[in-house]
């Protein structure tokens, strides 16, 4: 069987997207999969597995001889739904979700407004463009409504840091994000929806690191991850379904990881990532490893379920 893996994009999370992409590649079981790999560069063209480019005439004939894809592609015009649109126009199945999840869980605002409709916590704060005014009070977190592993996140603990702070979330989307710092342990969940319609949700997951889970230390290897980790049953069971509330109010399909912080007060939710990490390394594939499906096993089941 033939499967088109995608990777790369158009935006901060390229590289990211490119480790995803390599990872499943080499991750699928060889005795069923033929990997076939299409690069989508920085400047939006299309490659193959040589760096040749093609037209995306061409790269929707390479799409459409695979009999599935996995859009291995982070952040916007990839994990944004655009993806997805151009495969459902092509008619090629795709594992993990479809246009509409995509976009709205790429719009943390759009997630924080679905996530108070079924009841699931998200950090108080407000939404800024360019025209907005806004007076610093008191530490706040600074993000980009569109983007991803955290870049152009900060924490502004001084009214000396908003404009710095601002200038770097501006320059990734015209919309941004303040809101007020969560104290509370990171919680990674993972949702799978089966074709038949029932969810699992793997072991939680962790996050261990000194200071912010940010950009620097998501990549750097000085963040632990704890898997399974150590809950409360109550604990456990609130964040299992605040996680599968949120996945069903976006549409997700497939896989998505929705991410919190266990407060005080129960789970805050963070955001949902619907193609989330996915090398080797990443929190998805470590929280199946942990339930006794390994990469590859999981990537099979995606593939299987994304045919099914
Ligand atoms: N957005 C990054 C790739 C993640 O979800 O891990
Ligand atoms: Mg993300």
């Amino acid at each position: 069987t033939r499967v088109a893996v995608i990777g790369g994009g158009q935006n901060c999370e390229h590289e990211v997207s490119l480790a995803s992409a390599a990872g499943i590649a080499a991750a699928l079981d060889p005795t069923k999969y033929r990997p076939v790999r299409l690069t989508i560069g920085r400047d939006g063209r299309w490659s193959d597995a040589n760096g040749v480019g093609l037209a995306l005439p061409h790269a929707i004939t390479l799409l459409q001889s695979c009999a599935v894809a996995i859009p291995a592609l982070h952040g916007p015009r990839g994990e944004d739904g655009t993806v997805a649109a151009l495969l459902d126009l092509t008619a090629v199945p795709y594992v993990g979700s479809g246009v509409r999840a995509g976009a709205l869980a790429m719009d943390k605002h759009a997630t924080k407004l679905l996530a108070a409709n079924v009841g699931v916590a998200t950090a108080p704060g407000v939404l800024l463009t360019q025209d907005s005014s806004y007076r610093w009070t008191h530490p706040v977190v600074v993000k980009p409504v569109a983007a991803g592993s955290s870049q152009g996140v900060a924490l502004v603990r001084t009214a000396a840091d908003l404009g710095p702070a601002l200038a770097a979330a501006f320059a990734l989307d015209d919309r941004i994000l303040v809101e007020d710092v969560v104290v509370g342990r990171e919680i990674d969940l993972a949702v799978l929806a089966r074709p038949d319609g029932t969810r699992a949700v793997a072991p939680a997951l962790e996050i261990v690191v000194d200071g912010l889970f940010d950009a620097g230390t998501k990549y750097d290897g000085s963040a632990d991850f704890r898997i399974p980790a150590p809950l409360h049953e109550a604990e456990l069971a609130s964040l299992e379904s605040a996680a599968v509330r949120v996945f069903d109010a976006l549409g997700c399909n497939g896989i998505a990881r929705v991410d919190f912080f266990l407060t005080a007060d129960g789970p805050v939710l963070n955001e949902v990532n619907t193609m989330p990490g996915f090398t080797a390394a990443s929190q998805v594939p470590k929280m199946f490893a942990a339930a006794g499906i390994s990469y590859t096993d999981l990537l099979d089941l995606l593939v299987t379920d994304a045919l099914a």
